[in-house]
């Protein structure tokens, strides 16, 4: 799988990624990097932003600025701002990445677990938005928002109520502010991935004998996951300039997954050959 955009894409850019320590930050963190991005990464944990730190510059020769951030921190988000303009100069793009979720029955949630994931995913990106807006508009600087959600912040999902609800809040958000912030050359897209297989997704979603019983590949109409490079060119295409007309817009990235799952006649696929040649001859043909 290979890179799709021209080398040098990102020269002169940098890109903040919240979450970027991890799993498919760290992915399209690092595909940035080789396109000439100085990146910065944050998350709760400092240790494994400075391990991902160190691992992307050696692999890329670009630079990365690791900073400690709770998303749900205002002042958190408004210091990384600071190092960053202290490192770097100015940021160009807002990847909000950072996500929490688990599955559970909705009844079995107490009303704690219900906020902790809605707050990382919602409030955790309108804060980001929100500093990072300011800091472009007082500036008078462009700047592009890239929002991960995922195919249920439309469709909603049972069992991952709080991440549904979480998500849909990004996506309103994310229309929104494409037009109220258009006339200071601010855009905002989203990207809605299908199961992108990571550690940090498929040990809580899919947790012991479940990734076995419900392997997500078989739901796909392409049959197979994601490969994190897709996913990376995809990212980079909506941050670069080559989107510059693109705003507003959620582009899916499943092999077609949610789609079948609301398609009336979708099963049929189960349908062998020799019992469609059946039904063609009691229909007479
Ligand atoms: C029910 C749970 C729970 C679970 C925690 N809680 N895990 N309830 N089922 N599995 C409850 C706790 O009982 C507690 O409530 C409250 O949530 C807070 O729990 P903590 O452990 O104190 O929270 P914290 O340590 O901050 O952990 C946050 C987290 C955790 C969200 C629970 O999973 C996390 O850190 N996640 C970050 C990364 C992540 O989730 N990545 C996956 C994104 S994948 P009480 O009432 O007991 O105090 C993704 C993919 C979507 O989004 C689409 C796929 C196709
Ligand atoms: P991941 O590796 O667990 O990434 C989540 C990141 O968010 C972690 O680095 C975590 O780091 C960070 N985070 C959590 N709470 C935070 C907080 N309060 N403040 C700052 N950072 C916080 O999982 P992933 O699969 O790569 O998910 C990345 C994004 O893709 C998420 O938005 C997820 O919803 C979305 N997504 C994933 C899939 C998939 O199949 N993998 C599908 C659809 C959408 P710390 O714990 O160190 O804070």
């Amino acid at each position: 799988m290979e890179g799709m955009l021209k080398p040098n894409s990102f020269n002169g850019k940098t890109i903040l990624i919240t979450g970027g320590g991890t799993g498919l930050g760290k992915s399209m963190g690092k595909y940035l990097l080789e396109l000439g991005a100085n990146l910065v990464i944050t998350s709760r944990k400092k240790e494994v932003l400075d391990k991902t730190a160190a691992e992307l510059e050696q692999q890329t020769g670009g630079k990365v600025l690791a900073v400690a951030c709770d998303v749900r921190k205002y002042e958190e988000i408004e210091n990384v701002l600071k190092e960053t303009e202290t490192r770097f100069g100015k940021i160009d793009g807002v990847l909000n990445n950072a996500a929490g979720n688990f599955i559970s029955p909705t009844e079995r949630l107490s009303h704690r677990a219900f906020d902790i994931v809605v707050d990382i995913i919602l409030k955790g990106t309108y804060y980001t938005t929100l500093a990072a807006g300011k800091n472009w508009i007082s500036k008078k600087q462009p700047g592009v928002f890239l929002n991960i959600v995922t195919t249920y912040a439309w469709t909603g999902s049972g069992y991952v109520v709080p991440s549904a609800c979480g998500k849909a809040g990004v996506l309103a958000l994310t229309r929104s502010l494409a037009v109220e912030w258009a006339k200071y050359n601010i855009r905002s897209n989203a990207i809605a991935p299908g199961p992108f297989p990571t550690e940090g997704a498929w040990s809580r979603l899919l947790p012991g004998e479940l990734v076995k019983k419900f392997d997500p590949a078989l739901r796909i109409p392409l049959k197979r996951v994601g490969d994190h490079q897709e996913l990376a060119n995809l990212a980079a295409y909506l941050l670069s300039d080559y989107s510059a007309y693109v705003n507003g817009e959620v582009i899916t990235i499943d092999g077609g997954e949610w789609l079948k799952s609301g398609g009336e006649f979708s099963h049929l696929e189960m349908v062998p050959n020799e019992m469609w040649d059946m039904l063609e001859k009691m229909r007479g043909k």
